[in-house]
């Protein structure tokens, strides 16, 4: 613990962030005052508590992941009032002391209320946790991430602590012994897709969405060339085409061919007579689009090490037409120096699963320089911590 100067330090910033969030109702309050909190936290936490706390998180997880499993978190969101420990353990026929002691660390964690001894209640982490979107993310994590996770100091150590440069020999080919990427090892169990398009539909839920602060009109549509077959927009590698059908509900009387693009076998997931164009691709052979006005690509490059990321833009950067075609990627960007801790975790989640990586505003900048590209501007979202639109053009 710092001393009571630094505690009166940290609780008068609270206090003022607080205030601040209160009165305007701002993100940007609001995160400060979180910020805020997590530092008086750490001050008040010896750094005993702190190690042992840390070291025992993944348990946190786990409870999480056998609650959604029994049903713990749905029951409570549909029941009217407080629900007794013998009725939320029937529900799967699990035994009362085992599901208590699944309870008390939910509820340790803020995500049940303790209503009275043995009778617990929904509060807001409650109900969020039985969207399925809320649960695809979370069994992502756990289900696919751990796993990774576990076997990653033993991979690091064997390959001396190197950021690995090739997408096809990384941490997820060593604990799974294939050469295969996710990608590929997903598309051949359909279930396994249905739940990473969920969980990517989950990740998205709570945040903004780009065509509603991105200036769409004056970027986008002002300048098209409404030729016939002229392409508007083309969502490369956009799974099952969600941001595009944002896009149409936003804009439903923009012209041109809305496009989305992805593997073929992600492609068949999509019911057709939306508008919306499917076209198969493969990132690293040519574009099949050519002079589109915008390729759009959001947690797509995050995917990728440098090179492979490199030979994706080169392909888009052959199908653009200079001075007209624009690139805009939607990406997380990392601060340099003070790194909110969803972005820099989800870093590692990247490494972890692709060899990819979240970058810095410079290294995005290098990167798209390297491969003749001029960033026009980097936009950001209101919501700071959020991704940014990366505009780009043909150098
Ligand atoms: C993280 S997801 C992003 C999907 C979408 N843009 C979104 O934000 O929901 C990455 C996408 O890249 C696609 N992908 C992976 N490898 C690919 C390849 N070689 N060619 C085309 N698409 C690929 C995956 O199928 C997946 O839909």
């Amino acid at each position: 613990m710092n001393g009571p100067g630094d505690l009166d330090n940290l609780l008068s910033q609270l206090c003022r962030a607080a205030e601040n969030f209160k009165r305007d109702h701002n993100d940007l309050e609001r995160l400060a005052a979180l910020k805020a909190a997590r530092k008086l936290v750490q001050a008040l936490e010896t750094p005993q508590e702190g190690a042992l706390l840390t070291g025992v998180s993944p348990i946190q997880v786990l409870c999480v992941r056998i609650a959604i499993d029994i049903d713990i978190f749905t029951t409570l969101t549909k029941s009217n009032g407080p629900v007794s420990l013998k009725e939320l353990a029937a529900v799967k026929n699990a035994d009362p002391s085992f599901t208590e002691r699944v309870l008390r660390v939910l509820a340790g964690i803020g995500y049940v209320i303790e209503h009275e001894v043995r009778v617990y209640a929904a509060n807001a982490m409650t109900r969020y946790m039985s969207d399925p979107g809320a649960v695809a993310v979370l069994k992502f994590q756990f289900d696919v991430c751990m796993p990774l996770y576990s076997k990653a100091p033993e991979y690091f150590r064997e390959t001396g602590f190197q950021t690995p440069l090739e997408s096809n020999k990384g941490l997820f080919q060593y604990v799974e012994k294939t050469e295969e990427s996710i990608w590929s090892l997903m598309s051949k169990k359909h279930e396994d897709m249905d739940g990473f398009y969920t969980h990517m539909a989950g990740r998205r839920a709570n945040l903004p969405i780009w065509v509603d602060w991105f200036p769409v009109q004056e970027r986008i549509i002002d300048g098209f060339e409404d030729k016939d077959g002229s392409g508007l927009l083309v969502d490369v590698a956009g799974g099952r085409g969600h941001d595009l059908e944002r896009f149409r509900a936003k804009f439903p009387s923009a012209r041109g061919r809305l496009i989305v693009e992805d593997l073929p076998q992600v492609l068949e997931g999509i019911n057709s007579g939306s508008g919306i164009e499917c076209q198969p691709i493969d990132l690293f052979e040519p574009q099949p689009v050519q002079g589109a006005r915008a390729y759009y690509m959001k947690f797509v490059l995050h995917d990728w090490a440098d090179r492979q990321s490199q030979q994706i833009l080169q392909q888009l950067k052959v199908a653009m037409k200079k001075g007209y075609s624009k690139l805009l990627i939607e990406e997380v960007i990392l601060a340099d120096k003070d790194a909110e801790p969803i972005p820099s975790l989800g870093d590692w989640m990247m490494l972890a699963i692709h060899c990819g990586m979240e970058r810095t505003q410079s290294h995005w900048e290098g990167l798209l320089t390297s491969t003749g590209f001029r960033v026009v501007r980097f936009w950001n979202p209101p919501s700071p911590g959020q991704q940014s639109i990366i505009e780009a053009e043909v150098a």
